[in-house]
């Protein structure tokens, strides 16, 4: 397949287009605005393959698309790009709604006049996946109540509110133009090249630099974790074998309370990174636990409380389970994180984006 990967310079699109070009034969067009989230250096492993290319574009722009769809005429489109961070949606809610909403709106219409002039055989076969996130069903109060793809939409914050309005214009474009449309609401992502601001990160870098380990409220939240290499193996999946028209959740059966999650990291650093006793300690005494770092904050506005996934569709469907368990899946997270430190340091100082910007303006001129 030639396949469109929006949003591939981001955390869950990079993890799927160094997937589609390892283990699969498809070509790739990466379209990226590269916005703060999204960072080529994610995908230097695979840069040179020569089925992968990449364009950077901005999904509103739909003349932009129009041309990029015509050219590199794709059998099918995978839909990450997004403003994905909740904390950001809070502050400052205008870019959800002209990406999330405006964005796949442009992106819908592109690909609508796109599909309709294909040869018929090849209009059959076109897929257009819609990726979203398991915030749009809004919280669960019980402790074993699980979302399932009938959870009605409740969600909480301007980004799942966004997600959720991106989700109902897929289907309506499925439902009254007959656009060939799969979507895939899926669990917190944890793995490697995430972006330093989300907790596991967060949690990772701060306690190495001796920072505080800020946990919302009072920690007791529960997130389903999904490790992000898993997600783009059932991506995969969905976009080859799923049936038309069908939302597939996708989890990682991995429940955790956030608490447990910075505690967990703090046990790994304090078996593979041990902290160094303070300056003028005395010789030969212990360092405490990085747990003594943690920190509780006031909590966010409208925090959910608890999400849970229940992943049987894909599982019975399409024969996909995840491969990492929550402890497997983070020790292979923090691992990378310790041998990887300089692409972090190239986030935090901005680096990332300073040399990009010159790279681009070199290429223009
Ligand atoms: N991270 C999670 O835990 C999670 C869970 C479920 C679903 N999702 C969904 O998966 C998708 C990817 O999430 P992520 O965590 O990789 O996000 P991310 O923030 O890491 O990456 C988003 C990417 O989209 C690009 N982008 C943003 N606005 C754009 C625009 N207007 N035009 C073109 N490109 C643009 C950015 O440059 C970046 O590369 C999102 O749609 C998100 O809602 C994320």
């Amino acid at each position: 397949m030639r396949i469109l990967v929006t949003g591939g310079a981001g955390f869950i699109g990079s993890a799927l287009i160094r997937h589609l070009l390892n283990d699969t034969k498809h070509q790739v067009l990466n379209l990226d605005k590269l916005t703060y989230a999204g960072n080529l250096e994610s995908l230097a492993s695979v840069a040179d393959n020569p089925r992968y290319q990449f364009l950077q574009a901005d999904i509103v722009d739909q003349a932009a698309v129009g041309a990029a769809l015509a050219q590199f005429q794709p059998d099918a489109i995978m839909h990450l790009a997004a403003e994905s961070h909740v904390d950001r949606s809070i502050d400052g809610p205008a870019a959800f709604i002209q990406t999330n909403i405006v964005g796949t709106y442009s992106l819908l219409e592109a690909s609508r006049a796109y599909w309709s002039g294909l040869p018929e055989a090849r209009k059959q076969a076109f897929r257009f996946h819609h990726i979203s996130t398991d915030e749009v069903y809004g919280d669960l109060h019980g402790v074993d109540d699980l979302f399932s793809e009938s959870t009605p939409y409740a969600p909480s914050s301007p980004y799942s509110a966004s997600k959720a309005a991106s989700d109902h214009l897929v289907r309506a474009w499925q439902r009254t133009y007959g656009l060939p449309v799969l979507l895939t609401n899926c669990s917190n992502n944890y793995g490697p090249y995430h972006f330093p601001e989300k907790l596991i990160p967060l949690v990772i870098l701060n306690a190495l630099d001796g920072k505080p380990l800020p946990v919302y409220g009072n920690g007791q939240q529960v997130r389903d974790w999904l490790y992000v290499e898993d997600h783009a193996r059932a991506l995969l999946k969905v976009v080859s074998e799923g049936r038309v028209g069908e939302t597939y959740n996708i989890g990682g059966h991995n429940e955790q309370k956030n608490l447990h999650v910075v505690e967990s990291i703090c046990a790994l650093l304090d078996e593979l990174a041990p902290r160094q006793a303070d300056r003028g300690a005395a010789a030969g005494s212990q360092a405490g636990s990085y747990k003594e770092l943690i920190t509780f904050v006031q909590d966010r506005p409208g925090h959910d409380q608890r999400y849970a996934i229940d992943a049987g569709k894909i599982e019975r469907e399409l024969g996909w389970k995840p491969e990492e368990t929550f402890a497997s899946g983070l020790r292979k997270t923090v691992n990378w994180y310790l041998a990887n430190l300089d692409w972090c340091r190239r986030v935090q100082d901005g680096s990332y984006q300073r040399e990009r910007l010159g790279a681009l303006k070199e290429h223009d001129a």
